[in-house]
């Protein structure tokens, strides 16, 4: 199944709907072409899941941000910018990806060979429209298997 959102105001409230069902150690990965909204969406489950609207901004710099509220904390990666395992692990990746308190939302997990965490699920967006990729809707499938992907199918 896919989900259709045609607006941003669509994946950020589609993002507060997958906030609402998601638990401390969830891993997901966001798999999707850049400026298609990875980190829009991100924006939209922070809401929900922290309950606060905390600002959420892209860490391809940074590599690692984190946000906290409530009691809740999100560890936001983007691996866009590294290309070796051993880059990746200079930042602390492993005690960020494996934090059973933190919910784990990764952009670009796909760059860097052998990180995968031991269990995530995928969200993969994509363009419906490829003429015009700014104005398109933007579509999302749920991949993957296990307790999360069973907890979450039915938003798909
Ligand atoms: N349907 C949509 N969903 C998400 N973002 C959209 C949509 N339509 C337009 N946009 C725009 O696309 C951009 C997505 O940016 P961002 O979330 O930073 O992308 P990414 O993290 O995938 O590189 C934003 O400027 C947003 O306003
Ligand atoms: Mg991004």
């Amino acid at each position: 199944m896919t989900i259709r959102c045609c607006s941003l105001e669509e994946t950020i409230q589609f993002g507060e709907k997958l906030g609402s069902r998601l638990h401390p150690g969830d891993v997901i990965a966001l798999r999707g072409h850049l400026g298609i909204g990875k980190t829009q969406l991100v924006h939209g489950i922070a809401k929900t899941y922290l309950e606060a609207d905390v600002h959420v901004c892209s860490p391809s710099f940074t590599i690692i941000n984190r946000y906290e509220a409530n009691g809740k904390a999100i560890h936001h990666l983007d691996l866009y910018r590294l290309s070796t395992l051993e880059e990746l692990e200079s930042t602390g990746y492993w005690d960020a990806v494996e934090d059973p308190d933190a919910l784990v939302l990764i952009e670009w997990l796909e760059q860097v060979d052998r990180a995968e965490p031991l269990e995530f699920v995928t969200i993969d967006i994509s363009f419906e429209n490829q003429t015009d990729l700014t104005a398109s809707p933007r579509l999302y499938e749920l991949q993957g298997s296990g307790d999360l992907h069973d907890r979450l199918k039915d938003l798909f």
